[in-house]
């Protein structure tokens, strides 16, 4: 198999981390859990269990060498065939693809918008987003079509040719938008209410809600505890610090997602009061502010969903890929045939996944209070940190102590090293299982 270069995994697990979860996502859930409070929650999960599960779930890519279920059955001592079984997780990737691909069908959308009148005033510019949202269904799945084409097409290339070189191109890109447009609102006048929206915390707020929230989206957001990481770690070159790369990811993911969220709030704040406005807080928000720029704007508004546009294709193509090499072992099939059939089934469930927002589908498609759209993002964070925790348990009770050391000696000190095995053994997994049990009973 060809092996990443060092810098080309960099790229590409900063491209599979760095995507809508930080720029579409994170804004809006800041608004909707409770502002601060969630933040806090959040950086807080990034740093203490984001950070350890990352090496993890690296190391068992670096060292297992295969897929998912490969991975940990080559590596497991006892209980192979149990072990073999965590493949499911690769699974949470096309649950997750079935929304992702939805919504870079929409930011599609906003790229045609730049060309023409963007909205004038925030009533107007929701409205547009919301018509589209509950009655355009012909385009949205023209859209999400065309995601799933530009998806499958990266994944049948493969890891080399396919995911590095995009990575190579689209992150820097991407990076240097959002930094352009954070650098122009700190001259606004709302940027400071901005500033104080997303790092005051309120902790009256908080309840098991926002902490599964907080704590789902840190794992969803550096790509977590479903095999992503994982699987591009089974192409790393040897003698890779995974400690270092571990940390670069985690930071450049959580930059992102704080700049674009200061950035589109202060964006916000300088025409209107209200934060909440769920999923269409970036199309909503920023075209508006962009019109205001007049033909600047356009080009404004132009470059900033292409580049969101490339951050959503190099994540998407990470959920996909788990799934695909694990197919190409079990199914014994080609590339191009296994990404057909798992591709086959998000754009499939995507397209219900448009209906459950259409006004005259939608109460087929809903249950209790959130329709399929909901529910399968509500799920997906129930998912991800379950991933986390076999990951966790399986480094920390199951590899072989002396090839832990081994491994990591050259990159951890003594007391980092056990702090790291007893997060691994006891905090993660009991916060994790404690948190999942509450909110199911809850
Ligand atoms: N992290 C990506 C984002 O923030 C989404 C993503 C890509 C992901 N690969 C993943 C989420 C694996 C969970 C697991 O948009």
């Amino acid at each position: 198999m060809n092996n990443f270069t060092k810098l080309g995994f960099i790229m590409a697990t900063v491209g599979a981390a760095v995507g809508l979860g930080n720029i579409w996502k994170f804004p809006y859930m800041v608004a909707e859990q409770g502002g601060g409070a969630f933040v806090l929650i959040y950086l807080f999960t990034i740093v203490f269990v984001g950070i350890s599960v990352l090496i993890a779930e690296m190391l068992i890519g670096y060292l297992g060498r295969g897929d998912v279920g490969q991975s940990f059955e080559v590596l497991a001592t006892k209980n192979k065939y149990l072990w073999g079984k965590s493949v499911f997780m690769a699974f949470t990737g096309l649950f997750i693809l079935t929304f992702y691909s939805v919504v870079i069908g929409w930011i599609v959308r906003y790229i045609f918008l730049s060309f023409g009148s963007l909205p004038v005033g925030i009533e107007n510019s929701k409205e547009l987003f919301e018509s589209f949202l509950s009655s355009d269904f012909i385009p949205q799945i023209s859209f999400h079509t065309l995601a799933f084409i530009v998806v499958a097409f990266i994944v049948i290339k493969g890891i080399k040719s396919g995911i590095e070189k995009a990575n190579y191109f689209l992150m820097p890109v991407l990076m240097l938008i959002i930094f352009g447009l954070f650098v122009y609102s700190i001259s606004l006048d709302s940027f400071s209410t901005s500033l104080s929206f997303i790092f005051n915390p309120d902790f009256s707020k908080l309840n098991s809600d926002v902490m599964l929230s907080a704590v789902g989206h840190a794992f969803f957001t550096i790509s977590l505890g479903m095999g992503t990481i994982l699987t591009y770690s089974a192409s790393l070159p040897k003698k890779t610090n995974i400690v270092k790369a571990s940390f670069w990811v985690a930071f450049f993911d959580t930059a992102v997602a704080l700049f674009a969220g200061v950035m589109i709030y202060a964006f916000l704040f300088s025409y209107t009061s209200e934060a909440n406005s769920g999923p269409g807080l970036v199309f909503i928000s920023l075209p508006v502010v962009f019109e205001s720029f007049g033909v600047l704007g356009n080009f404004l508004s132009l470059i900033f969903f292409v580049g969101l546009f490339f951050a959503g294709i190099s994540s998407a193509v990470s959920l996909l890929e788990p799934v695909v090499m694990y197919l190409i072992r079990v199914l014994k099939t080609s590339r191009a045939k296994a990404v057909i059939y798992s591709g086959l089934f998000f754009y499939i469930v995507g397209i219900l996944v448009i209906f459950s927002s259409i006004d005259s589908t939608k109460e087929y498609l809903t249950w209790g209070d959130k329709n399929l759209f909901d529910w399968i993002d509500h799920i997906t964070y129930l998912l991800l940190p379950l991933g986390g925790i076999i990951m966790s348990l399986f480094v920390g009770f199951v590899l072989p102590r002396e090839l832990l050391i081994n491994t990591m000696k050259n990159q951890m000190n003594k007391v980092v090293f056990n702090v790291w095995i007893f997060n691994l053994r006891f905090i993660i997994p009991i916060a994790l299982i404690w948190m999942i049990l509450d909110k199911v009973f809850s």
